[in-house]
Protein backbone atom coordinates (compact mmCIF):
# COMPACT_ATOMS: atom_id res chain seq x y z
CA UNK A 1 0.00 0.00 0.00
CA UNK A 2 2.80 2.81 1.17
CA UNK A 3 4.86 2.04 -2.16
CA UNK A 4 1.56 3.11 -4.05
CA UNK A 5 1.18 6.24 -2.22
CA UNK A 6 4.27 7.72 -2.08
CA UNK A 7 4.43 9.67 -4.79
CA UNK A 8 7.68 7.77 -7.11
CA UNK A 9 10.11 10.24 -9.80
CA UNK A 10 7.90 8.32 -12.55
CA UNK A 11 4.51 9.53 -11.48
CA UNK A 12 5.73 13.15 -11.38
CA UNK A 13 6.90 12.64 -14.02
CA UNK A 14 3.82 11.36 -16.30
CA UNK A 15 0.78 12.80 -15.03
CA UNK A 16 -1.14 10.61 -16.65
CA UNK A 17 0.20 7.64 -14.27
CA UNK A 18 -0.58 9.64 -11.02
CA UNK A 19 -4.27 10.02 -12.60
CA UNK A 20 -4.35 6.08 -12.28
CA UNK A 21 -3.10 5.76 -9.19
CA UNK A 22 -6.41 5.59 -7.29
CA UNK A 23 -7.43 2.69 -9.46
CA UNK A 24 -4.27 0.75 -8.64
CA UNK A 25 -4.37 1.37 -5.10
CA UNK A 26 -8.34 0.10 -5.14
CA UNK A 27 -7.16 -3.03 -6.66
CA UNK A 28 -5.84 -3.81 -3.83
CA UNK A 29 -8.53 -4.86 -1.73
CA UNK A 30 -11.08 -4.83 -4.49
CA UNK A 31 -11.75 -5.36 -7.94
CA UNK A 32 -12.37 -2.81 -10.48
CA UNK A 33 -16.06 -2.79 -12.01
CA UNK A 34 -16.50 -3.67 -15.72
CA UNK A 35 -19.44 -3.76 -17.00
CA UNK A 36 -20.04 -3.89 -20.84
CA UNK A 37 -23.70 -2.24 -21.81
CA UNK A 38 -25.38 -0.23 -24.22
CA UNK A 39 -24.58 3.38 -24.77
CA UNK A 40 -25.63 5.70 -27.17
CA UNK A 41 -22.60 7.54 -28.50
CA UNK A 42 -21.93 9.81 -31.59
CA UNK A 43 -19.70 8.11 -34.06
CA UNK A 44 -20.51 9.36 -37.57
CA UNK A 45 -19.70 13.23 -37.97
CA UNK A 46 -21.80 15.07 -36.29
CA UNK A 47 -24.54 16.01 -38.98
CA UNK A 48 -25.54 12.37 -38.76
CA UNK A 49 -27.58 10.53 -36.25
CA UNK A 50 -26.02 8.95 -32.97
CA UNK A 51 -25.48 5.22 -32.40
CA UNK A 52 -25.80 2.71 -29.87
CA UNK A 53 -22.83 1.35 -29.31
CA UNK A 54 -22.00 -1.47 -27.01
CA UNK A 55 -18.69 -0.47 -24.15
CA UNK A 56 -17.32 -1.93 -21.08
CA UNK A 57 -18.53 1.60 -19.05
CA UNK A 58 -20.73 2.33 -21.96
CA UNK A 59 -17.75 3.71 -24.05
CA UNK A 60 -15.58 2.31 -26.48
CA UNK A 61 -12.59 1.85 -26.51
CA UNK A 62 -13.57 1.15 -23.11
CA UNK A 63 -11.21 2.71 -20.37
CA UNK A 64 -7.62 2.11 -20.79
CA UNK A 65 -6.20 -0.63 -18.46
CA UNK A 66 -2.37 0.72 -17.59
CA UNK A 67 -0.38 -1.19 -14.70
CA UNK A 68 3.28 -2.05 -14.80
CA UNK A 69 5.48 -5.30 -15.48
CA UNK A 70 4.41 -7.82 -13.14
CA UNK A 71 1.47 -5.54 -11.39
CA UNK A 72 -1.71 -8.03 -11.07
CA UNK A 73 -5.09 -6.96 -13.29
CA UNK A 74 -7.77 -7.35 -11.26
CA UNK A 75 -11.29 -6.79 -13.01
CA UNK A 76 -14.88 -7.91 -12.28
CA UNK A 77 -16.95 -8.53 -15.38
CA UNK A 78 -20.23 -7.53 -14.74
CA UNK A 79 -22.50 -8.34 -17.62
CA UNK A 80 -25.19 -6.11 -18.05
CA UNK A 81 -25.80 -6.99 -21.62
CA UNK A 82 -28.80 -9.38 -23.10
CA UNK A 83 -26.50 -11.84 -23.59
CA UNK A 84 -23.36 -14.13 -21.86
CA UNK A 85 -20.22 -12.21 -22.45
CA UNK A 86 -16.35 -12.67 -21.49
CA UNK A 87 -12.96 -10.93 -21.33
CA UNK A 88 -10.27 -11.59 -22.97
CA UNK A 89 -7.12 -10.60 -22.61
CA UNK A 90 -5.16 -10.53 -25.64
CA UNK A 91 -1.64 -11.30 -26.05
CA UNK A 92 -0.93 -11.45 -22.32
CA UNK A 93 1.11 -14.86 -21.35
CA UNK A 94 -1.75 -15.44 -18.56
CA UNK A 95 -3.29 -17.68 -16.12
CA UNK A 96 -5.15 -20.30 -18.43
CA UNK A 97 -7.87 -19.88 -16.22
CA UNK A 98 -8.28 -16.11 -16.78
CA UNK A 99 -8.20 -16.62 -20.61
CA UNK A 100 -11.70 -15.37 -20.93
CA UNK A 101 -12.85 -17.99 -23.63
CA UNK A 102 -16.10 -19.31 -23.09
CA UNK A 103 -16.22 -23.61 -23.42
CA UNK A 104 -12.31 -23.31 -22.93
CA UNK A 105 -11.30 -21.72 -20.21
CA UNK A 106 -14.64 -20.43 -18.31
CA UNK A 107 -18.15 -20.75 -18.87
CA UNK A 108 -19.85 -17.25 -20.13
CA UNK A 109 -21.41 -15.18 -18.01
CA UNK A 110 -24.65 -14.84 -18.07
CA UNK A 111 -26.53 -11.33 -18.07
CA UNK A 112 -26.46 -9.71 -14.69
CA UNK A 113 -24.06 -12.44 -13.52
CA UNK A 114 -20.48 -11.63 -12.42
CA UNK A 115 -16.79 -12.73 -13.22
CA UNK A 116 -13.64 -12.14 -11.24
CA UNK A 117 -10.16 -11.72 -13.39
CA UNK A 118 -7.50 -11.88 -11.71
CA UNK A 119 -3.88 -12.18 -12.93
CA UNK A 120 -0.39 -11.11 -13.56
CA UNK A 121 0.89 -9.05 -16.09
CA UNK A 122 4.39 -10.62 -16.79
CA UNK A 123 5.46 -8.71 -20.01
CA UNK A 124 5.70 -5.26 -20.74
CA UNK A 125 4.20 -4.22 -23.89
CA UNK A 126 0.93 -2.60 -26.01
CA UNK A 127 -2.02 -5.39 -25.23
CA UNK A 128 -5.46 -5.12 -25.61
CA UNK A 129 -9.04 -6.27 -24.00
CA UNK A 130 -11.94 -7.45 -25.86
CA UNK A 131 -15.37 -9.84 -25.63
CA UNK A 132 -14.33 -12.84 -26.38
CA UNK A 133 -18.40 -14.50 -26.62
CA UNK A 134 -20.13 -13.93 -30.04
CA UNK A 135 -16.82 -11.97 -30.37
CA UNK A 136 -18.17 -10.87 -33.97
CA UNK A 137 -20.84 -9.22 -33.14
CA UNK A 138 -19.65 -7.90 -29.78
CA UNK A 139 -16.67 -7.00 -30.20
CA UNK A 140 -17.48 -5.20 -33.30
CA UNK A 141 -20.79 -3.47 -31.41
CA UNK A 142 -17.05 -1.59 -29.40
CA UNK A 143 -16.41 -4.13 -26.53
CA UNK A 144 -12.43 -3.69 -26.61
CA UNK A 145 -10.38 -1.39 -25.18
CA UNK A 146 -6.24 -0.85 -24.46
CA UNK A 147 -4.03 -3.26 -22.08
CA UNK A 148 -0.97 -1.52 -21.74
CA UNK A 149 2.23 -2.78 -19.48
CA UNK A 150 4.26 -0.08 -19.01
CA UNK A 151 8.83 -1.27 -18.86
CA UNK A 152 9.96 -0.49 -15.33
CA UNK A 153 12.25 2.48 -16.45
CA UNK A 154 10.04 5.05 -18.51
CA UNK A 155 11.73 5.99 -22.15
CA UNK A 156 13.35 8.74 -23.83
CA UNK A 157 10.18 10.46 -25.00
CA UNK A 158 8.44 13.35 -24.94
CA UNK A 159 4.81 11.52 -24.56
CA UNK A 160 2.96 8.24 -26.05
CA UNK A 161 -0.54 8.33 -27.17
CA UNK A 162 -2.79 4.88 -27.59
CA UNK A 163 -4.13 4.69 -31.16
CA UNK A 164 -7.01 2.15 -31.74
CA UNK A 165 -7.93 1.54 -35.42
CA UNK A 166 -11.31 -0.18 -36.08
CA UNK A 167 -13.80 0.67 -38.80
CA UNK A 168 -17.51 0.74 -38.21
CA UNK A 169 -20.20 -0.58 -40.59
CA UNK A 170 -22.86 1.97 -40.36
CA UNK A 171 -25.88 2.76 -41.71
CA UNK A 172 -27.10 6.29 -42.60
CA UNK A 173 -29.28 6.19 -39.64
CA UNK A 174 -26.22 5.70 -37.27
CA UNK A 175 -27.31 2.08 -36.81
CA UNK A 176 -24.67 -0.80 -36.37
CA UNK A 177 -25.28 -3.18 -39.74
CA UNK A 178 -26.63 -6.05 -37.26
CA UNK A 179 -26.80 -8.60 -40.02
CA UNK A 180 -23.81 -10.43 -38.27
CA UNK A 181 -25.06 -13.75 -40.29
CA UNK A 182 -24.46 -11.89 -43.45
CA UNK A 183 -22.84 -15.08 -45.98
CA UNK A 184 -21.09 -12.79 -48.53
CA UNK A 185 -18.70 -11.51 -44.74
CA UNK A 186 -18.20 -14.72 -43.33
CA UNK A 187 -17.32 -16.08 -47.00
CA UNK A 188 -15.57 -13.54 -48.35
CA UNK A 189 -12.68 -10.91 -46.51
CA UNK A 190 -14.67 -11.10 -43.63
CA UNK A 191 -16.78 -7.95 -41.65
CA UNK A 192 -15.48 -4.74 -43.17
CA UNK A 193 -16.90 -1.67 -42.26
CA UNK A 194 -17.48 1.67 -43.74
CA UNK A 195 -16.33 3.97 -41.97
CA UNK A 196 -12.52 3.64 -40.34
CA UNK A 197 -12.03 5.58 -36.81
CA UNK A 198 -9.24 5.56 -34.35
CA UNK A 199 -10.63 5.68 -30.93
CA UNK A 200 -13.48 5.73 -32.19
CA UNK A 201 -12.69 9.06 -34.26
CA UNK A 202 -12.98 9.82 -37.99
CA UNK A 203 -9.54 11.43 -38.40
CA UNK A 204 -8.50 12.07 -35.34
CA UNK A 205 -5.94 14.87 -35.14
CA UNK A 206 -2.98 15.39 -31.82
CA UNK A 207 -0.98 18.34 -31.52
CA UNK A 208 2.76 17.76 -31.85
CA UNK A 209 6.17 19.99 -32.16
CA UNK A 210 9.30 19.50 -35.02
CA UNK A 211 11.66 17.22 -33.24
CA UNK A 212 9.27 15.98 -30.75
CA UNK A 213 9.55 12.31 -30.12
CA UNK A 214 6.71 10.23 -29.85
CA UNK A 215 5.70 6.39 -28.45
CA UNK A 216 2.46 5.73 -30.71
CA UNK A 217 0.84 2.32 -29.64
CA UNK A 218 -1.52 0.99 -32.44
CA UNK A 219 -3.60 -1.29 -32.02
CA UNK A 220 -5.72 -2.67 -34.92
CA UNK A 221 -9.36 -3.72 -33.39
CA UNK A 222 -11.14 -4.31 -36.36
CA UNK A 223 -13.21 -6.79 -37.33
CA UNK A 224 -11.54 -8.04 -40.71
CA UNK A 225 -9.49 -4.95 -42.54
CA UNK A 226 -6.11 -4.75 -42.46
CA UNK A 227 -4.69 -1.12 -42.72
CA UNK A 228 -1.67 -0.26 -45.18
CA UNK A 229 -0.11 2.48 -42.90
CA UNK A 230 2.36 4.78 -43.83
CA UNK A 231 4.65 8.08 -42.32
CA UNK A 232 4.05 11.55 -43.39
CA UNK A 233 6.42 14.04 -41.95
CA UNK A 234 7.22 11.91 -38.97
CA UNK A 235 10.64 9.56 -39.02
CA UNK A 236 9.85 6.45 -37.04
CA UNK A 237 11.30 2.91 -35.48
CA UNK A 238 9.17 -0.44 -35.16
CA UNK A 239 9.95 -0.96 -31.98
CA UNK A 240 8.24 -4.14 -30.92
CA UNK A 241 5.33 -5.81 -32.21
CA UNK A 242 2.27 -7.46 -30.74
CA UNK A 243 3.69 -5.85 -27.36
CA UNK A 244 7.28 -8.37 -27.72
CA UNK A 245 10.17 -5.46 -28.41
CA UNK A 246 12.76 -6.03 -31.14
CA UNK A 247 15.99 -6.30 -30.09
CA UNK A 248 16.89 -3.40 -32.85
CA UNK A 249 14.68 -1.21 -33.74
CA UNK A 250 13.14 -1.07 -37.16
CA UNK A 251 13.40 1.73 -39.50
CA UNK A 252 10.02 2.14 -41.27
CA UNK A 253 10.36 3.78 -44.49
CA UNK A 254 7.76 2.09 -46.71
CA UNK A 255 3.91 0.93 -45.95
CA UNK A 256 3.55 -1.22 -43.42
CA UNK A 257 0.69 -3.58 -42.40
CA UNK A 258 -1.32 -3.80 -39.26
CA UNK A 259 -3.84 -6.92 -38.97
CA UNK A 260 -6.60 -7.74 -37.43
CA UNK A 261 -5.71 -7.67 -33.96
CA UNK A 262 -1.79 -6.92 -34.13
CA UNK A 263 -0.02 -4.14 -32.54
CA UNK A 264 2.90 -2.00 -33.40
CA UNK A 265 4.73 -0.10 -31.17
CA UNK A 266 6.38 3.13 -32.79
CA UNK A 267 8.97 5.69 -31.82
CA UNK A 268 8.13 8.60 -33.92
CA UNK A 269 10.45 11.68 -34.34
CA UNK A 270 8.21 14.94 -36.02
CA UNK A 271 9.82 15.81 -39.03
CA UNK A 272 7.15 18.27 -39.76
CA UNK A 273 7.80 21.77 -39.32
CA UNK A 274 4.73 24.10 -38.16
CA UNK A 275 1.95 24.52 -41.03
CA UNK A 276 3.80 21.47 -42.58
CA UNK A 277 1.44 18.10 -42.94
CA UNK A 278 2.28 15.01 -40.22
CA UNK A 279 0.07 11.70 -40.47
CA UNK A 280 -0.26 8.45 -40.17
CA UNK A 281 -1.93 7.44 -43.42
CA UNK A 282 -4.26 4.97 -44.12
CA UNK A 283 -2.60 3.97 -47.32
CA UNK A 284 -5.33 2.01 -48.98
CA UNK A 285 -5.32 1.54 -52.64
CA UNK A 286 -8.55 3.48 -53.55
CA UNK A 287 -8.06 7.11 -51.65
CA UNK A 288 -5.26 7.27 -49.37
CA UNK A 289 -6.19 9.10 -46.71
CA UNK A 290 -5.18 10.77 -43.22
CA UNK A 291 -5.75 7.88 -39.99
CA UNK A 292 -4.39 9.88 -37.65
CA UNK A 293 -3.36 13.69 -38.02
CA UNK A 294 -0.78 16.26 -35.92
CA UNK A 295 -1.14 19.80 -36.03
CA UNK A 296 2.36 20.80 -35.63
CA UNK A 297 3.31 24.23 -34.13
CA UNK A 298 6.46 25.37 -32.43
CA UNK A 299 9.42 23.21 -31.69
CA UNK A 300 10.40 20.74 -29.19
CA UNK A 301 13.92 21.03 -29.02
CA UNK A 302 16.30 22.28 -32.01
CA UNK A 303 17.90 19.14 -33.37
CA UNK A 304 16.31 15.74 -33.93
CA UNK A 305 17.02 13.12 -31.54
CA UNK A 306 19.37 10.10 -32.30
CA UNK A 307 18.22 6.49 -33.13
CA UNK A 308 15.51 5.51 -30.61
CA UNK A 309 17.40 2.60 -28.35
CA UNK A 310 15.63 -0.89 -27.84
CA UNK A 311 12.95 -1.66 -25.91
CA UNK A 312 13.74 -4.17 -22.31
CA UNK A 313 13.31 -7.44 -23.48
CA UNK A 314 10.64 -9.23 -21.95
CA UNK A 315 10.66 -12.35 -19.65
CA UNK A 316 9.00 -14.44 -22.40
CA UNK A 317 11.11 -17.72 -23.06
CA UNK A 318 12.40 -17.20 -26.31
CA UNK A 319 15.11 -19.91 -26.48
CA UNK A 320 13.90 -22.54 -28.97
CA UNK A 321 15.08 -25.97 -29.67
CA UNK A 322 14.76 -26.02 -33.36
CA UNK A 323 16.58 -29.11 -34.19
CA UNK A 324 14.67 -31.34 -32.09
CA UNK A 325 10.94 -29.37 -32.17
CA UNK A 326 7.79 -31.09 -32.78
CA UNK A 327 6.26 -30.38 -36.07
CA UNK A 328 2.95 -29.96 -37.02
CA UNK A 329 0.90 -28.91 -39.54
CA UNK A 330 -2.42 -26.61 -40.39
CA UNK A 331 -4.59 -26.68 -43.16
CA UNK A 332 -6.63 -23.76 -43.59
CA UNK A 333 -9.94 -24.35 -46.55
CA UNK A 334 -12.70 -23.33 -47.29
CA UNK A 335 -14.26 -19.74 -48.55
CA UNK A 336 -15.67 -17.97 -51.48
CA UNK A 337 -13.53 -19.42 -54.61
CA UNK A 338 -11.85 -22.28 -52.65
CA UNK A 339 -11.61 -25.73 -53.22
CA UNK A 340 -13.04 -27.26 -49.76
CA UNK A 341 -15.46 -30.18 -51.07
CA UNK A 342 -16.08 -31.47 -47.72
CA UNK A 343 -15.25 -31.47 -44.14
CA UNK A 344 -16.07 -32.54 -40.98
CA UNK A 345 -18.90 -30.57 -39.00
CA UNK A 346 -20.62 -31.55 -35.76
CA UNK A 347 -18.85 -34.83 -36.21
CA UNK A 348 -20.31 -35.69 -39.97
CA UNK A 349 -18.33 -35.42 -43.19
CA UNK A 350 -20.62 -32.26 -45.56
CA UNK A 351 -20.34 -31.60 -49.04
CA UNK A 352 -19.29 -27.62 -49.06
CA UNK A 353 -22.95 -26.73 -50.17
CA UNK A 354 -24.35 -28.55 -46.88
CA UNK A 355 -22.04 -26.42 -44.36
CA UNK A 356 -22.39 -23.15 -46.31
CA UNK A 357 -25.92 -23.57 -45.70
CA UNK A 358 -25.37 -23.86 -41.76
CA UNK A 359 -23.50 -20.41 -42.91
CA UNK A 360 -20.10 -21.85 -42.10
CA UNK A 361 -17.14 -22.01 -44.58
CA UNK A 362 -14.24 -22.77 -43.38
CA UNK A 363 -11.96 -25.90 -42.01
CA UNK A 364 -8.73 -26.54 -40.51
CA UNK A 365 -7.40 -30.14 -41.25
CA UNK A 366 -10.95 -30.96 -42.29
CA UNK A 367 -12.70 -29.88 -39.64
CA UNK A 368 -15.49 -27.00 -39.48
CA UNK A 369 -14.77 -25.42 -36.01
CA UNK A 370 -13.49 -26.35 -32.73
CA UNK A 371 -12.42 -30.35 -32.35
CA UNK A 372 -12.18 -32.32 -29.11
CA UNK A 373 -8.55 -33.00 -29.96
CA UNK A 374 -6.17 -30.40 -29.93
CA UNK A 375 -4.19 -29.51 -33.08
CA UNK A 376 -1.16 -29.52 -31.19
CA UNK A 377 -0.64 -31.05 -27.47
CA UNK A 378 2.77 -30.06 -25.96
CA UNK A 379 4.70 -31.06 -23.45
CA UNK A 380 6.32 -27.89 -20.98
CA UNK A 381 8.96 -26.71 -22.52
CA UNK A 382 8.45 -28.29 -25.86
CA UNK A 383 9.26 -26.22 -28.87
CA UNK A 384 6.66 -26.72 -32.20
CA UNK A 385 6.92 -25.92 -35.24
CA UNK A 386 3.73 -25.72 -37.13
CA UNK A 387 3.76 -25.08 -40.77
CA UNK A 388 0.29 -23.49 -42.18
CA UNK A 389 -0.65 -23.95 -45.91
CA UNK A 390 -3.13 -21.55 -46.47
CA UNK A 391 -5.27 -23.09 -49.41
CA UNK A 392 -7.83 -20.48 -48.99
CA UNK A 393 -7.53 -17.27 -51.66
CA UNK A 394 -8.19 -15.19 -48.54
CA UNK A 395 -5.39 -13.53 -46.24
CA UNK A 396 -6.24 -15.02 -42.33
CA UNK A 397 -4.82 -13.22 -39.14
CA UNK A 398 -4.11 -16.47 -37.35
CA UNK A 399 -3.81 -15.70 -32.86
CA UNK A 400 -2.31 -17.88 -30.93
CA UNK A 401 -3.41 -17.43 -27.14
CA UNK A 402 -1.23 -17.57 -23.98
CA UNK A 403 2.58 -17.46 -25.64
CA UNK A 404 3.87 -15.67 -28.77
CA UNK A 405 5.74 -17.22 -31.51
CA UNK A 406 7.99 -16.75 -33.91
CA UNK A 407 7.83 -17.04 -37.49
CA UNK A 408 10.14 -19.45 -39.49
CA UNK A 409 11.33 -17.31 -42.42
CA UNK A 410 11.94 -19.07 -45.64
CA UNK A 411 15.76 -18.14 -45.68
CA UNK A 412 15.62 -19.74 -42.50
CA UNK A 413 15.91 -16.84 -40.25
CA UNK A 414 13.58 -15.68 -37.71
CA UNK A 415 10.73 -13.19 -37.50
CA UNK A 416 9.89 -11.04 -34.32
CA UNK A 417 8.00 -12.67 -31.48
CA UNK A 418 4.08 -12.28 -32.40
CA UNK A 419 1.05 -13.25 -30.79
CA UNK A 420 -0.77 -12.26 -34.81
CA UNK A 421 0.66 -13.69 -37.93
CA UNK A 422 -1.14 -12.69 -41.19
CA UNK A 423 -0.70 -15.43 -43.67
CA UNK A 424 -1.53 -14.20 -47.39
CA UNK A 425 -4.04 -15.80 -49.44
CA UNK A 426 -2.90 -18.86 -51.48
CA UNK A 427 0.74 -18.55 -49.31
CA UNK A 428 2.35 -20.66 -46.67
CA UNK A 429 3.83 -20.15 -43.47
CA UNK A 430 5.27 -21.85 -40.64
CA UNK A 431 5.67 -20.18 -36.49
CA UNK A 432 7.73 -21.93 -34.10
CA UNK A 433 7.39 -21.20 -30.25
CA UNK A 434 8.34 -22.70 -27.10
CA UNK A 435 5.11 -24.07 -25.08
CA UNK A 436 5.58 -22.26 -22.10
CA UNK A 437 2.08 -21.57 -20.59
CA UNK A 438 0.12 -24.72 -19.59
CA UNK A 439 -3.32 -24.63 -20.55
CA UNK A 440 -5.83 -24.85 -23.16
CA UNK A 441 -4.92 -22.34 -26.00
CA UNK A 442 -7.14 -21.45 -28.45
CA UNK A 443 -5.79 -20.54 -31.79
CA UNK A 444 -7.92 -18.88 -34.44
CA UNK A 445 -8.32 -16.09 -37.61
CA UNK A 446 -9.15 -13.39 -35.86
CA UNK A 447 -11.06 -11.81 -38.99
CA UNK A 448 -14.30 -12.70 -37.12
CA UNK A 449 -16.58 -13.49 -39.55
CA UNK A 450 -13.98 -16.17 -40.39
CA UNK A 451 -13.69 -17.47 -36.89
CA UNK A 452 -17.08 -17.47 -36.31
CA UNK A 453 -17.88 -19.43 -39.61
CA UNK A 454 -15.17 -22.17 -38.71
CA UNK A 455 -12.04 -21.19 -38.21
CA UNK A 456 -10.45 -21.91 -35.21
CA UNK A 457 -8.80 -24.84 -33.25
CA UNK A 458 -7.01 -25.10 -30.15
CA UNK A 459 -3.73 -26.07 -28.53
CA UNK A 460 -2.51 -27.90 -25.69
CA UNK A 461 0.65 -27.35 -22.74
CA UNK A 462 0.56 -29.80 -20.65
CA UNK A 463 1.54 -28.41 -16.96
CU1 LIG B 1 -8.02 -11.25 -29.61
CU2 LIG B 1 -9.07 -15.17 -29.37
O1 LIG B 1 -8.55 -13.22 -29.49
CU1 LIG C 1 -9.44 -15.60 -41.66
Amino acid sequence: MKNFLTPSRRSVLLGAAALSLPAIVRAQSSFVVMEPRKAVTQILPASYPQTEIWGYGGTSPGPEIRVKQGQSVQRRLLNSLTQPTSIHWHGIRIDNAMDGVPGLTQAPVPPGETFDYDFVAPDAGTYWYHSHFKTMEQMDRGLYGALIVEEPDALDIDREEVLILDDWLMQQTGEIDPDFDAQMARSHGGRNGNFVTTNSLYQLILPAKTNERLRLRLINAANARIFPLALQGLSGWVVAYDGMPMATPERIDDIFMLAPAQRMDLIVDVTAEQGEAAAIVWANEEAPQIQVGFEVSGKASATARPTPRALPANNEPALMDMANATKAKLVMAGGAMGSLREAELNGEIKSFREIAGENQFWAFNGVVGMTDKPLVDAALGETIRLTIENETVFPHAMHLHGQHFREVLADGGMGPMRDTLLVGGRANAEIAFVASNPGKWLYHCHMLAHQDAGMKTWMNVSA
